[in-house]
């Protein structure tokens, strides 16, 4: 057999070559690269080769040899650490390996949880959308036109044209009231936008929950009812309200909610700077002008509306330190929050 025969006879062997063992390794190692391998002898016999052949030949014997190194190595990798010589190991009592788990983001769930709360209370969802004109997201909730919450620093303008994304979604109400008669119960959830440098504790883009209640004799006693008994199924029995007056274009009157501090439960700690008390939304009955704008009479019904932040009652009750952690997605932030934290 000529040299060149042998050369391409054993580079087809070098391919076909297995191992199951590390023994096995070895053995391929001696017979084709061991000092008296078949590789290793080759060279030997290229020795002899005329001097006009050797550089197209020792041109292949050199390629020849790199293959039966890399093809060496292949096998050595290809020999899991689960096997020996024996063969390989397979522990049955191991347990399986699992697959990664998704989970539902922290705002989901707890945007769900207060849907849950105000659905059991016989309110429905209703949703607008988010790019908004000025009639809903403004002018229909009694925002005067010079008002400062329209200023570019705020709003998000959508260029041409009236609008904006909606910086709140009070402008659900508006929509809701337009397409609706009295009696009307309804939350509407739902990402909003303003225009705010990002920080820990600022985003340009978060999540809000409207309230909304329009019926014959609607009081400020039924939403402090509401609010009571909407922040002790979140956060517990014990958890106490207090409301501040306030004020806001589209109530009157109009208030803020504090809750007692979940942390310390009111004697004051860091989360609550030392007062005892968390703000936790604002609210007010439903202002006689905001009804008239939607053709509802306010002589003959009234209302209470609230809006909550959805990332601040979540950091409330999970915690969450830093406003950006809900959009980067790290999965090992998200992997923290399951909804099992609510039992009810
Ligand atoms: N829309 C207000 C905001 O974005 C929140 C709010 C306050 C909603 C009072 C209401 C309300 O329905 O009555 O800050």
């Amino acid at each position: 057999m000529s040299l060149l025969d042998r050369i391409t006879a054993l580079e087809a062997e070098l391919n076909a070559a297995t191992a199951r063992t590390a023994d096995e390794v070895e053995q391929f190692r001696v017979a084709m690269l061991g000092r008296n391998g078949r590789v290793t002898a080759l060279f030997d016999d290229f020795k002899q080769v005329a001097a006009e052949e050797k550089r197209a030949l020792g041109q292949r014997m050199n390629v020849l040899k790199q293959q039966a190194q890399q093809r060496l190595d292949e096998l050595k990798g290809a020999l899991s650490q689960e096997t020996t010589s024996t063969g390989p190991v397979l522990d049955l009592s191991a347990p399986a390996r699992t697959g990664h788990t998704g989970s539902l983001h922290p705002i989901t769930i707890v945007r769900q949880r207060i849907v849950d709360i105000f659905a059991r209370m016989g309110f429905t969802v209703s949703q607008g959308p988010e790019v908004e004109d000025d009639r809903h997201n403004f002018s229909a909730l009694n925002f005067p036109p010079d008002h400062p919450a329209r200023d570019m620093q705020d709003t998000f303008f959508v260029k041409g044209g009236d609008l904006a994304l909606r910086t709140h979604t009070s402008s659900v109400q508006v929509r809701v009231m337009e397409g609706q008669r009295p009696p009307i119960r309804t939350i509407s959830p739902g990402r909003v936008y303003r225009n705010e440098a990002i920080s820990a504790r600022a985003h340009c883009m978060f999540h809000q929950v409207e309230a909304l209640y329009v019926d014959k004799n609607v009081s400020f006693a039924d939403l402090k009812g509401t609010l009571d008994h909407f922040t002790k199924s979140l956060f517990g029995a014990e958890v106490r309200i207090r409301m501040r007056p306030s004020y806001f274009p589209f109530t009157e009157p109009s208030a803020e909610v504090d809750m007692s501090c979940t942390v310390c439960g009111g004697s004051g700690c860091n989360l609550c700077k030392h007062s005892g008390w968390v703000e936790i939304m604002g609210c007010g009955m439903v202002d006689p002008a905001v009804l008239a704008n939607c053709d509802i009479n306010p002589e003959e019904y009234s209302g209470f509306a609230l809006g909550m932040g959805v990332e601040r009652i979540t950091q409330l009750i999970y915690r969450v330190p830093d406003l950006r952690m809900y959009w980067e997605n790290d999965v090992r932030f998200l992997d923290q929050f399951t909804a099992a934290t609510f039992r009810s």
